[in-house]
């Protein structure tokens, strides 16, 4: 088996985090709104209320794009693989134009600021393909939905990849971008506008009133309103970790000596591939993602990254590898994104999540969707998918991720019943949950040092299970995720797993 002859870490995209200009912490801030989170949704809602005369504090837990949207892929586009076909199936036409509305509206306000601050567009068609018999249906239904809304879509039946294809579809003119210089871009732009961004301050909880008060581990900070823009939100009482499940997938890039390729391509088969270039100043990338799976389920998570590396060499032959990541991503039960209030009626506290892995296009409409609900002048769009009510498919689709949840519950409190710590302790870059008395405990070895905590995710008292590749403990029933020694990486869990 090829393996990846690097190590996992940050991404092309984001090489140093932290390295973006930020606002130091100071005591008794306060903003007309408070945002949490600085992926592209936080950025771009942040931009958008100060274009509107609103203050903002933007609080991120880590540094900026340390999550999604620092690990995308970074493909702007109309045409997202399947999504638009598998919408329509269970959806209203309505909310399906509202999607396509809502993405529109999104990828236009990234041209436009790309444009007006220098960020570099590497304009691309779009490409979803099939490469087996059994793929090319969901490809022929993706040009047809795609069709009667109005894109220019065409068939293909090749394309210039050494890759056979048996179905395509081409969508011209969409984009490719390096998140990296779209996350920094945001930045400056937002603090020239005098708007704040904190790092390393994680929110903990929000007293909604007037105004509300959210909690952070460094102090509070007040503001009339609050957005969580924090990929699945952390605060319990909007209920959404019932109807959103954590997908995560890995991304590897290499040096590309060959012409710019003319598309950006995703399949329709399991495991999906994603294949993308990158101008960079150093030359140019290929960039190849896939092998999704559901958080802390699927392991070893190494196996996954070496089947994605043994895949790139058979089709592309032998490149040289500069680097490997992993990210995940929310998709909620409707597989529609959720921009509005956390629960109905609030006027105070929003969410932005359920991006499915299309996130780019959907963190900008959110912006725009969010301001718009604030200023009383909503795009029909944003009044429409914020105003939905689930649909059968939906309701069914949340029962069923209720269950899965149920059924991880049960499968790791047993199996920390069943596992008994190996005599010698973990090797090097293994983790383990045993039982010590009553309690499911986590150990681990990494570096060679041993750490030991509380395997019960303190967000609802999952059982975490051990990534061998990002050696971290990551929790299924949510997707939180807590390095070796515990400490809280990302998901809804705000607090470390107890040692
Ligand atoms: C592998 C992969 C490939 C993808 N490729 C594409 C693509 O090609 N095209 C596309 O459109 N979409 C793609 N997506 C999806 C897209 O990248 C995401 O949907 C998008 O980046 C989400 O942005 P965000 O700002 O909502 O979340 P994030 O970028 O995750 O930002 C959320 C931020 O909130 C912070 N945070 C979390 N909790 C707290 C807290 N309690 N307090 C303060 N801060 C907190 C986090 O640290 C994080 O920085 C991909 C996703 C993945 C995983
Ligand atoms: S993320 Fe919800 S219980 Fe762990």
């Amino acid at each position: 088996m090829t393996r990846s002859s690097v190590p996992q870490g940050p991404s092309l995209w984001v090489e140093q985090p932290g390295s973006i200009d930020t606002d130091a912490w100071r005591d008794g801030l306060t903003a007309d709104v408070v945002i949490a989170g600085a992926g592209l949704t936080g950025l771009a809602t942040a931009l958008t209320l100060l274009d509107q005369g609103s203050s903002v504090v933007v609080l991120e837990a880590r540094t900026i794009g340390a999550v999604s949207t620092g690990h995308t892929t970074g493909k702007v586009s109309l045409l997202q693989g399947s999504q638009l076909s598998t919408l329509d199936k269970a959806l209203p036409r309505e909310l399906l134009d509202a999607y396509v509305a809502a993405n529109r509206a999104g990828q236009e306000w990234i041209r436009q600021f790309a444009g007006a601050e220098g960020v570099s567009l590497e304009i691309r068609d779009a490409i979803t393909y099939a490469a087996t018999d059994a793929g090319a249906p969901t490809v022929e239904a993706e040009l047809a939905t795609a069709s009667s809304l109005g894109l220019d879509v065409s068939a293909l039946s090749s394309v210039e990849l050494p890759l056979s294809i048996t179905a395509g579809v081409s969508l011209p003119r969409q984009f490719q971008l390096d998140a990296g210089d779209l996350l920094a871009a945001l930045a400056r732009a937002i603090r020239r506008r005098g708007g704040i961004i904190v790092e390393g301050v994680r929110a903990r909880d929000v007293h909604s009133g007037s105004p509300c008060v959210v909690r952070t581990d460094r102090g509070d900070v007040r503001g009339d309103r609050v957005i969580l823009a924090t990929g699945m939100p952390f605060l319990k009482r909007g209920g959404q970790f019932a109807t959103i499940q954590a997908h995560r997938s890995y991304a590897l890039a290499y040096r590309w000596d060959e012409p710019a390729l003319r598309g950006m391509y995703l399949s329709v088969d399991e495991p999906a591939r994603s294949i993308r270039d990158s101008e960079q100043a150093d030359g140019r990338y290929l960039v190849v993602g896939g092998n999704d799976h559901r958080v802390g389920t699927g392991q070893p998570t190494t196996a996954r990254v070496a089947d994605l590396a043994e895949w790139t060499t058979a089709t592309f032959g032998e490149l040289t590898q500069t680097h490997s990541w992993s990210a995940q991503d929310y998709r909620v039960s409707d597989t529609l994104p959720h921009f509005g209030p956390i629960s109905p009626g609030d006027d105070r506290v929003f969410v932005a999540t359920g991006y499915n892995k299309w996130g780019m296009a959907n963190g900008a409409a959110a912006g725009i969707s969010l301001a718009g609900q604030f200023a009383g002048n909503a795009p029909e769009w944003a009044m429409a998918l914020r105003g939905r009510v689930p649909t059968p498919s939906a309701i069914k689709n949340t029962l069923a991720a209720g269950a899965t949840v149920a059924g991880d519950m049960a499968k790791g409190w047993v199996g920390a019943e069943l596992a008994s710590l190996p005599k010698d302790g973990p090797a090097e870059g293994e983790g383990v949950v045993v039982r010590d008395g009553v309690k499911p405990v986590a150990v681990c070895k990494v570096n060679g040092v041993v750490s030991r905590s509380s395997a019960v995710c303190p967000h609802l008292g999952g059982i975490v299970a051990w990534n061998d590749v990002e050696k971290s403990w990551d929790c299924p029933l949510h997707g939180s995720r807590f390095d070796a020694s515990g400490e809280v990486l990302e998901g809804p869990a705000v607090t470390a797993l107890s040692s």
